[in-house]
């Protein structure tokens, strides 16, 4: 079967940087010049300049026993140093690191002096807890400066983090306790969200516990912060309260430098099937593009920029831009413990306003929830202080897309669409905000240094004006080293399906348009087969969403007898439509609506109106589960969804 994805949505609208913003923009045009030049040069030159290395190195590149790449690899270096110290050393002690605000309303800023100590008296006492380098460290914290403070305390021993999000069940923290061989785990009484105290502890309790199997966990000390002052069971000789030990510990402690290679972190991904994958990733390379791609693409002037990136440090967003890349780039930013509607579904607004927010980076799903509420929601707040949006984890639909320049943007605010993935560690393909001029839901451009590719299952390329899958050419800094335990599935998952090529392979589908600027169409495991003609989840879902009435959309193919599959829409309407149409007035109106956005062929068999849409935690929408649903199936497995329930109410109203 030929891997052409149809193209079917055009879009015109253009937007060149302002010209205030051009001029005083980290990013200059001549950077894809010196990338193009030299691209390992060009690594090198900006590890040099971003990183302190304690031992310079002088190789860039081992690529002689693909896929497992070093870069950097006679190097040496901390990576807590580089977040840490060396900005405190600098001068820039009195710099605030995070300013915290936690969803009960408390609040706190922490400098980079006191987040340093702070770090310094953590790894002294993980260090007495048994944890050196090498030894893994799980990590099931709320949004807390603690969680930052924790990671880079394991950093800083060249030890392994291993984050587990905070909404995922004892089972699921044991699985990954277990296939990571974690010796310490870090967690809290519980945190705040949705205006209550949700519990923690008692899921690592449970996740300890003997489990009937006779198998006894890793885990020998247990390090407890308290957040929330809930009760917790307490196992003597093994739980440590992190308030009586921190406070007391030592904030003298010196960082060792480790190998550019030495592993930095595990990160499960949360796949929709089957053993979650335990993502490595090493130091020196992905602290250089975690660092480049944050400093770049959000064009980051730390002196002045307030950062706010609302992703979860359970995800690799909190990662790279959170933790890593903002921190390492000495910039001030906001953490917030909670979710976006408590107390009141202003409360983002409220923050940007509160702490001068310039620089913003979230996920479309959350910018389609706040469409669906209506604008005046963040009208009445001062967004002034907002120069640059981001967007990552899922495209973002032209007028998803739109509303985020106009309503919160105030229309003037670039915005830079990121395109990567927890494998790739760090931002792969993007616009540069004073360089590129944007184009309402396109990724756009590789960035400087990585080379990004759209071919047919041959390896061959497309071309502009054509679809395909999407790869990476050549290694990159950030790139995965490895799956933890299981070099085999690592190599069948990402290099097999192109191994004469090298080519690393994403699993999204792609085109290019007739510039050569890249869309991405969604999973290549999404695309549906209407007729013979393949097609994108992702340009029908926005031909949906560009409907004034739909706040957001899903798009499954189901098997059809005429056509082979058939498009089947699973619709929300904004709240203010909901009132004056019938579901079933709307539903036709928009089966209209995409054959005349795109042509006959996309008109969807059947449209769902529905009140919400399977998602995972991280926000991703599970349309496997809308398959089962539309092809009348029992549905499967929903233990990946943020909310389980969600799915027996689709099922209903598809009834
Ligand atoms: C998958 C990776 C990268 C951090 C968050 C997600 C999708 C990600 C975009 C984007 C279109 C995107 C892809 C990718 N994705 N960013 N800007 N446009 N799709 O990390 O959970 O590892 O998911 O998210 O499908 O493969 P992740």
């Amino acid at each position: 079967m030929s891997q052409q994805i149809d193209h079917l949505l055009t879009e015109d609208r253009r937007f060149a940087p302002p010209a205030d913003f051009v001029q005083n923009a980290v990013a200059k045009p001549g950077i894809y010049d010196e990338a193009a030049d030299d691209r390992l040069s060009f690594w090198a030159a900006r590890s040099r300049e971003l990183l302190h290395w304690h031992t310079p190195f002088t190789n860039v590149l081992d690529w002689s026993n693909p896929p497992f790449a070093k870069w950097f690899d006679d190097g040496k270096l901390n990576v807590a140093y580089n977040c840490l110290d060396r900005h405190v050393e600098a001068g820039n002690g009195d710099r605030v690191a995070i300013h915290f605000e936690g969803e009960p309303g408390d609040s706190r800023s922490v400098t980079y002096a006191e987040l340093t100590a702070e770090v310094k008296r953590v790894a002294n006492v993980l260090a007495g807890l048994g944890v050196g380098q090498g030894d893994r460290v799980a990590i099931y914290l709320p949004m807390i400066p603690e969680a930052i403070a924790s990671l880079l305390a394991v950093a800083r021993l060249g030890a392994v983090h291993s984050v587990v999000f905070g909404g995922f069940s004892a089972d699921s923290l044991r699985a990954r306790i277990d296939d990571a061989g974690a010796k310490v785990v870090i967690t809290a009484d519980g945190g705040y969200r949705k205006g209550k105290a949700s519990a923690l502890k008692p899921a690592v309790d449970q996740a300890l516990s003997d489990r009937g199997d006779g198998e006894q966990a890793t885990v020998e000390k247990v390090l407890v912060v308290r957040r929330t002052e809930q009760e917790v069971e307490w196992t003597d000789g093994r739980d440590v309260w992190w308030h009586d030990v921190v406070p007391a510990a030592s904030a003298e402690h010196e960082a060792e430098a480790f190998d550019a290679e030495n592993p930095l972190f595990i990160l499960y991904t949360s796949g929709t099937t089957g053993k979650p994958k335990g993502i490595l990733h090493t130091s020196g390379g992905y602290l250089t593009q975690a660092a480049f791609t944050h400093r770049n693409v959000f064009d980051l002037h730390p002196e002045t920029d307030v950062y706010w990136c609302t992703a979860d440090i359970g995800w690799i967003t909190g990662h790279s831009y959170v933790t890593y890349g903002p921190l390492a780039n000495g910039a001030t930013q906001v953490l917030y413990e909670g979710t976006p509607e408590f107390p009141e579904p202003g409360r983002w607004w409220d923050i940007i306003e509160k702490y001068g927010v310039s620089i913003f980076y979230t996920a479309p799903t959350a910018v389609r929830s706040f469409m669906k509420q209506g604008r005046e929601i963040p009208q009445k707040r001062d967004l002034s202080s907002l120069r640059l949006l981001g967007s990552v984890g899922e495209p973002i639909n032209p007028e998803a897309w739109m509303w985020f320049r106009e309503v919160i943007g105030s229309g003037l605010t670039p915005i830079v669409d990121t395109w990567w993935q927890t494998e790739t560690g760090a931002i792969m393909i993007s616009a540069l905000p004073g360089v590129t001029e944007t184009k309402p839901g396109s990724a756009q451009v590789a960035l400087p240094g990585v080379e990004i590719d759209v071919v047919d299952e041959k390896g061959e390329a497309v071309g502009n004006d054509a679809g395909g899958l999407l790869v990476v050419t050549d290694p990159w800094p950030s790139m995965l080293r490895g799956i933890w335990g299981d070099p085999d599935r690592f190599v069948e998952t990402y290099w097999k399906m192109f191994a004469d090529k090298g080519f690393y392979f994403a699993g999204d589908g792609a085109r290019l348009d007739e510039d050569g600027d890249i869309w991405l169409l969604g999973r290549v495991d999404d695309v549906m087969n209407v007729s013979g003609h393949r097609l994108s989840t992702a340009e029908i879902e926005s031909a949906l969403v560009a409907h004034d009435a739909t706040a957001e959309a899903a798009v499954v193919g189901a098997s059809d007898e005429t056509t082979g599959q058939a498009v089947v829409a699973f619709v929300i309407l904004k709240e203010s439509f909901l009132k004056d149409n019938s579901a079933e007035g709307l539903a036709n109106t928009l089966r209209q609506w995409v054959g005349e956005q795109i042509g006959p062929i996309a008109r969807p068999r059947d449209v769902y109106i529905v009140g919400e849409l399977p998602k995972t935690r991280s926000g991703k929408i599970m349309r496997r589960l809308l398959r089962d649903v539309a092809e009348g199936r029992e549905v499967g497995d929903t233990q990946t969804l943020a909310d389980t329930a969600v799915m027996s109410v689709i099922a209903r109203q598809v009834k």
